[in-house]
C-alpha cells in the first residue's frame, strides 16, 4: 500500500518536471543512461555507493536490515522495469513521502550511481567489468585451478557446471557471490559423491541423477556411470559441494577481479538475444 503511494507519487513527480520547467536537466523518460557501459564510471558509482546509500540499502545494494531501510536494489522487478530517467530522478530528487532522500549531486555523478544500481540488475555481460580479462583466462586455466572442474567452450572439466554462458546469465554480484562466499549446500545436479572402485581406486563425481534405487554418476573424468541396487554401495555421497570455499584466500583480490572480468564475458550468443528455453530432460553435459 505504502509502496503503491510512493510509486504513485513518483510518477507524480516525474510528470511534473517538464511544468517546473526543468527539462534541461532531467532528460525524458526514454533517454538512457549514457554511462551503461563504462568500466570507470559504474566503479566510481560504486564507491559513491558505499558512501552514501549503503546506511539504508546495503553495502552491495542487498537492502537494509532495519525497519524503514532502504530496499533491496539488486535483482528488483522495480529497478528493471525503471526507466533510466525515473532512477536518474529518484536519486536527483529522491522519493517524495518516503525515506528515500534526495541527492543533489552533479548529473555525471547521479548516472554513475544509476549505471552501478543497473549493474546489480543485468547480466555481468551488459555491463562493464572492470579487469583484465586476458590475465583472469589465464588465473581460469592456470593457478586458480577453476578449469580442473569447469569447463568453457569444451575446455575444462566435467564436476561443476560449464561456464561457457555464464556473463549471459548471472548478475556480476552473483558470480562475485559463488566465487568470495559459495554455499555449502550443493545444488542440483551437482550433489558430490566419491564412487569407489575394485582395488581401491577412487573418483570424484556428481549426482546428475538419483533416486533410491539408482544413481547417475559423471565422474571427474567425463565418464557417466549408472549405478543400482548392490553397485550402489560404491557411491559415498559427500555434504560439500566441490566447489572450494577458500578461493578467497589463495587467489589475490587483483586475480579475482581479473577472473570476474574474465567470466563476465562468457556468453555463446551475441548482446540482447534472447536465451533459449532449456531443453527438456538431459541436464547431463
Ligand atoms: C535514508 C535512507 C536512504 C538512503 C541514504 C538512500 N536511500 Fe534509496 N531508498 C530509500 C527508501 C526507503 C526507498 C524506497 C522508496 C519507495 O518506497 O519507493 C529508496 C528507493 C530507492 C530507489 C528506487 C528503487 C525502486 O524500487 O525503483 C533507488 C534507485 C534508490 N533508492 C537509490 C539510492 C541511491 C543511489 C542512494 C545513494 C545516493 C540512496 N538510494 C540512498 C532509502 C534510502
Ligand atoms: C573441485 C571442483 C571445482 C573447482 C576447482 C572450482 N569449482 Fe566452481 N563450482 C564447482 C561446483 C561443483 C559448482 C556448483 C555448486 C553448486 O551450485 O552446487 C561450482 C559453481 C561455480 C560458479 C557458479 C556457477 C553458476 O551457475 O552460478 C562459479 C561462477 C564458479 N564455480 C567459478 C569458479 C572459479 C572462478 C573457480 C576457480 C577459482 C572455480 N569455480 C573452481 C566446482 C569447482
Amino acid at each position: 500500500m505504502n509502496k503503491l503511494r510512493a510509486v504513485a507519487l513518483g510518477c507524480a513527480f516525474l510528470c511534473a518536471v517538464p511544468v517546473m520547467g526543468q527539462l534541461d536537466r532531467i532528460p525524458p523518460p526514454s533517454s538512457s543512461n549514457p554511462l551503461t557501459r563504462d568500466v570507470a564510471a559504474i566503479e566510481a558509482g560504486q564507491r559513491r555507493f558505499r558512501q552514501l546509500c549503503s546506511s539504508c540499502h546495503g553495502r552491495d545494494g542487498e537492502g537494509g536490515q532495519g525497519e524503514g531501510q532502504g530496499p533491496n536494489l539488486m535483482n528488483s522487478w522495480e529497478v528493471r522495469r525503471a526507466k533510466d530517467a525515473q532512477l536518474f530522478s529518484a536519486v536527483k530528487n529522491g522519493v517524495k513521502g518516503t525515506l528515500m532522500p534526495a541527492f543533489p549531486l552533479p548529473d555525471q555523478q547521479v548516472w554513475e550511481l544509476v549505471g552501478f544500481v543497473r549493474s546489480l540488475n543485468a547480466p555481468a555481460n551488459s555491463v562493464s567489468v572492470a579487469g583484465d580479462a586476458a590475465a583472469g583466462e589465464a588465473v581460469f586455466f592456470g593457478k586458480g585451478g577453476c578449469s580442473g572442474c569447469h569447463m568453457i567452450r569444451g575446455r575444462g572439466g566435467y564436476l561443476g557446471p560449464d561456464l561457457s554462458n555464464i556473463g549471459a546469465v548471472r548478475r556480476i554480484s552473483e558470480l562475485r557471490e559463488s566465487i568470495m562466499n559459495p554455499k555449502e549446500l550443493p545444488s542440483e545436479g551437482y550433489r558430490p559423491l566419491l564412487l569407489r572402485f575394485s582395488g581401491g581406486r577412487q573418483l570424484k563425481g556428481v549426482a546428475k541423477h538419483y533416486s533410491n534405487w539408482s544413481v547417475q554418476a559423471l565422474d571427474e573424468n567425463g565418464e557417466l556411470h549408472l549405478l543400482r541396487g548392490p553397485a550402489m554401495d560404491n557411491v559415498v555421497f559427500q555434504s560439500k559441494t566441490w566447489m572450494p570455499t577458500d578461493i578467497a584466500q589463495r587467489l589475490t583480490a587483483g586475480e579475482i577481479g581479473n577472473v570476474l572480468a574474465f567470466l563476465s564475458r562468457q556468453s555463446v550468443r551475441p548482446d540482447g538475444e534472447p536465451e533459449p528455453r532449456p531443453r527438456a530432460g538431459g541436464d547431463v553435459r
